[in-house]
């Protein structure tokens, strides 16, 4: 029986909230993960592992079963899609929303023009509004579009809406409440569960207790 596991963690601001939870699950990384350059790391359980990856490439790295399990982002989880994995448990940290933005609530006439790094589920949001956009892809500071003129609306992540604030715009629609995942691909899922299983409760307890 295979007896190891690879954990995908979103590195970023994702990661310093996750690592607690995991400690409360019995898992914690050999070394400092901030203080190194690795990007895989031994835990003090033999065989499993933790892989550092850049948010968005969480979700591909569990669908396609390089990692058996992952953390990430409600948000990167709908742009995927979620094919080939399970949403095991809600980990209740970077929570924030989903949300269109833009500098008027007033619309413009014509097509909106709306700027976006989360092109499938702008589409996904308008499409069930019966709207056509056009969107434009973009890979960050979104907040620079509509006051540049290239987009009319943005769909992006709201917190504490200082960004917006500071850029001029107001928060619009929420599209959707965000909050980090734990994710099991689907073999590992059927293939692990041995030890995924008493991790999934392990966590939970420690969610509830971090309430
Ligand atoms: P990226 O470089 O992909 O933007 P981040 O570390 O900023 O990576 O974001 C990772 C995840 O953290 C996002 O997918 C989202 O779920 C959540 N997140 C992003 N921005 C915020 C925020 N301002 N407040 C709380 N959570 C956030
Ligand atoms: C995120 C998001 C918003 C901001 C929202 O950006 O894309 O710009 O946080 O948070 P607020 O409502 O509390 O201001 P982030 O800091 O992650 O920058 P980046 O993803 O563009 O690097
Ligand atoms: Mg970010």
């Amino acid at each position: 029986m295979d007896q190891t596991l690879t954990i995908a963690l979103s590195k970023g601001r994702i990661l310093k909230d996750t690592l607690p939870l995991l400690k409360a699950a019995g898992i914690e990384p050999a070394e400092d993960i901030f203080k190194s350059r690795k990007l895989i790391f031994e835990t003090n359980i033999p065989g499993v592992n933790l892989v550092i990856i850049r948010a968005t490439d969480v979700p591909a790295y569990v669908e396609l079963g390089a990692a058996d399990l992952g953390v990430s982002g409600k948000d990167v989880l709908m742009e995927h899609g979620g094919e080939g994995m399970y949403e095991l448990l809600d980990l209740d940290i970077a929570r924030c929303k989903l949300m269109t933005a833009g500098k008027d609530p007033v619309e413009p006439e014509g097509r909106l023009r709306v700027a976006t790094k989360f092109v499938n589920v702008t589409k996904r949001y308008y499409a069930e509004q019966g709207r056509q956009v056009d969107i434009i892809k973009l890979y960050g500071a979104m907040e620079l579009a509509p006051i540049m003129g290239l987009a009319d609306r943005i769909v992006d992540i709201v917190d504490t809406g200082n960004t917006l604030r500071a850029n001029g715009l107001q928060p619009l629609e929420e599209i959707a409440y965000v909050s980090s995942r734990l994710v099991a691909g689907t073999s590992a899922y059927k293939n692990k569960h041995h030890m995924i299983q008493p991790i999934i409760e392990k966590l939970n307890k420690a969610v509830e207790a971090a309430k």
